[in-house]
């Protein structure tokens, strides 16, 4: 329980200040550099921060106006700003840093308990989810998701520990069940559809796919 709560701690805006601590500002240019990786969403296509499908800077809220820090406060001065701590990330098509491709690269190593004993029990195990009408089909990785949260924190009280035994709708999902407990929270946007929606089958529309790999056409870019 403890392990899961550190990682979602971490995965939350509270990991802020640990990024602060390891993220370098001033060759934050040339470590972007070598966060080129062979492979996207997409098979055999380049993943490439310069990608027009994907963000070329980090969307994040100042200091002074995120609610959370005293901007009357002097000390705020001697904190670095979000926007300079996670230059260096790869990001996903709306300037969200993608932390599943950040944890992939070693760029960030998360530890699994305050005293950095241990580790995560990863389980390498996917679950597809079909009632997604002409959307493509959803693959839900157990591995993405254990390599910092623990069972606990999804089973049983999210997910009974069986498949097909949870009544899963997107209407659920977006209203914060299911899914929806941590996309949009402390996970990625669930306006990505495609991060979820990622197995296109017979009747998926052409859209569907292009948002898979393909780059948008002008009209459908936004
Ligand atoms: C966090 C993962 C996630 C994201 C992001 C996501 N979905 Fe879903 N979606 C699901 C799951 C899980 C189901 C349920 C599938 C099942 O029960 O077999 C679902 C079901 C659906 C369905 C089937 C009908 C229904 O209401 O359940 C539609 C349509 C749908 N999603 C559209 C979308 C669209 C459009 C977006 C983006 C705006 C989106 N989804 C984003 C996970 C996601
Ligand atoms: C982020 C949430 C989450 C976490 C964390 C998680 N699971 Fe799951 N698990 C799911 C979902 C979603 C399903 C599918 C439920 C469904 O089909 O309705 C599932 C299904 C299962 C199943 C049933 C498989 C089947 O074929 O019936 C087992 C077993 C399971 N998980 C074990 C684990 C174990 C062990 C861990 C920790 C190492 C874990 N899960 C962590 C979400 C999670
Ligand atoms: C307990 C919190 C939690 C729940 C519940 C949860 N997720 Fe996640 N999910 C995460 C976190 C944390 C990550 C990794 C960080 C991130 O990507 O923002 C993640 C990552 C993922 C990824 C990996 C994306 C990639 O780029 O590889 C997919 C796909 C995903 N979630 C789908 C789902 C679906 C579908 C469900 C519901 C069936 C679900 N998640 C429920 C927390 C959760």
């Amino acid at each position: 329980m403890i392990r899961g709560l550190l990682a979602l701690i971490f995965v939350s805006g509270v990991s802020m200040y640990l990024l602060t601590a390891c993220t370098p500002s001033s060759n934050s240019a040339t470590r972007s550099a070598q966060y080129v990786v062979d492979s996207g969403i997409s098979e055999g296509k380049r993943w490439r921060r310069d990608n027009r499908h994907f963000a070329v800077e980090v969307k994040t809220e100042a200091l002074a106006t995120d609610g959370i820090h005293d901007p009357d406060n002097d000390a705020i001065h001697t904190l670095q700003e979000p926007a300079e701590a996670l230059s260096a990330f790869p990001l996903g098509r709306r300037g969200d840093v993608d932390w599943v491709k950040a944890l992939s690269l070693g760029i960030i190593e998360p530890r699994a308990n305050l005293l950095e004993q241990g580790q995560m029990t990863v389980l390498d195990m996917d679950i597809m989810f079909k009632n997604t009408g002409q959307m493509p089909w959803v693959k839900f990785p157990h591995t993405a998701h254990t390599q910092w949260l623990a069972c606990s924190n999804c089973h049983p009280a999210i997910f009974i520990e069986k498949k097909g035994a949870n009544k899963l709708s997107m209407d659920g999902i977006l209203a914060g069940e299911h899914c929806g407990r941590c996309h949009d929270k402390v996970a990625f946007s669930l306006w990505t559809c495609e991060r979820c929606h990622n197995v296109p089958h017979e009747g998926t529309p052409k859209r569907w796919n292009e948002s898979l790999g393909i780059p948008p056409t002008p009209a459908t870019a936004n």
